[in-house]
């Protein structure tokens, strides 16, 4: 499979020296996204969308088409799409609007996979509301999340399922369908981080049959920006916070003020760039470039891999630690080299007081992305045994 490394600008030139293991934490722009949004910005068409005059039904027209590529890029409903700044503001808003539909003693079952940002929203709602937060517990061991331990805390009382679709610091899949039917059989709507799986999985929102979805298309090689899909039906119901001249119907009703035209232009290109190299086709080779890493990871003495072994039903999103070595003393070591990774909890807050590991400092995360190739991950690996070795 050929390297599509030339697609991105930011890799070129001196910044190119660097092996970009930060993918999780937001991609390098595709070429076609960094055109799509100059073109944006010189064209005239900035306005402000749906009046009379041409620059105006431009923004519009923009915002529409952006729809009807993410609903092929993610087999939805384009109308269920609505954009924003990222992901925590979608959950905060999303949240917020759930808080007005809850009782006391209704449920919110979450899990301990999460991003903290499918996790404290639903805790505040549920404060406010008198209403009750679990989390499901995931394999500290394998750091498998069952769907069992999820379904065994829905009951008739719940109201809401969040969970995510890929761990952002594990790679962990959860198996969501047998957690969706029966949140759904007890009549409980789903919210599904799909953060950390947008980049390298393909989704089809249509079959999963939840209710809401959130993606950071800035993990995708998109500007940053974030997307939120809801059903249509849901997102009218619900009591967004708004200003009275504000959309009162379809998917503009949850954003707040003027769209981030020139972000969305990106974000079209880069939806449109997936879909003409293929989710599949993309998967397989970031698979091939993670079993590299993670089997060479297991190979140095001294390292502790943390995380599913399936190096192909994962996100592929390497999380480590070396013994004797605090994880920030190994990302410095490596920046040191150019080599980027993040240490730490990298948000995922519960995950590391799960596994034990929040009081030294988590872990070290490298994550593989399209552009990511044998080669980073072999100067990744021998900075990392060098490290192991010396301790
Ligand atoms: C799984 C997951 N969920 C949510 C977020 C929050 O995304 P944002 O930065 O767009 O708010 C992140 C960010 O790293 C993430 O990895």
């Amino acid at each position: 499979m050929s390297s599509l490394r030339h697609r991105f600008p930011a890799l070129a030139g001196s910044a190119g020296e660097w092996a970009r293991f930060d993918g999780p934490s937001g991609t390098q722009v595709v070429d076609v996204a960094i055109t799509a949004m100059t073109d944006w910005m010189t064209s005239g068409s900035t306005a402000a969308a749906g009046g009379p005059f041409a620059a105006a039904q431009e923004c519009q027209s923009l915002l529409d088409r952006t729809r009807v590529t993410l609903g092929q890029l993610f087999g939805a409903d384009p109308a269920g799409f609505s954009f924003g700044t990222n992901t925590t503001t979608f959950n905060m808003a999303f949240a917020n609007a759930v808080t007005e539909t809850l009782r006391p003693g209704d449920r919110i079952v979450g899990t301990r996979l999460d991003h903290d940002s499918n996790v404290m929203p639903w805790r505040r709602a549920c404060a406010r509301a008198g209403a009750e937060h679990v989390l499901a517990d995931f394999d500290p061991a394998t750091g498998v999340l069952s769907p069992e331990s999820v379904i065994a805390l829905i009951d008739d009382r719940t109201r809401w399922v969040t969970v995510p679709m890929a761990s952002n610091l594990l790679g962990t899949m959860p198996d969501l369908p047998p957690i969706i039917e029966a949140a759904h059989a007890v009549g409980a709507r789903v919210y599904v981080d799909a953060v950390a799986a947008a980049p390298h999985h393909r989704i089809d929102i249509t079959a999963l049959d939840c209710d809401a979805l959130v993606t950071s298309p800035y993990k995708w090689y998109a500007p940053h920006s974030g997307v939120l899909w809801c059903k249509p039906e849901l997102m009218a119901e619900l009591g967004w916070w708004r200003v009275r001249p504000a959309p009162d119907a379809g998917p503009r009703k949850p954003e707040t003020g003027m769209p981030n035209f020139e972000a969305i232009a990106g974000v079209d290109a880069a939806a449109r760039f997936l879909l003409e190299e293929g989710m599949e086709s993309l998967a397989r080779f970031e698979a091939d470039v993670f079993a590299h890493l993670w089997d060479g990871l297991g190979a140095i003495a001294g390292v502790r891999r943390i995380g599913p072994t399936n190096p192909v039903l994962r996100a592929p999103t390497a999380a480590f630690v070396v013994d004797g070595v605090a994880p920030s003393i190994v990302a410095t070591r490596l920046a040191e080299q150019k080599i980027a990774v993040w240490d730490g909890h990298a948000y995922a807050v519960e995950v590391v007081h799960h596994l034990g590991l929040a009081e030294s400092g988590g872990v070290v995360r490298a994550g593989i992305v399209r552009y990511i190739e044998h080669s980073d991950v072999d100067r990744l690996l021998a900075a990392v045994d060098a490290i192991a070795r010396r301790g």
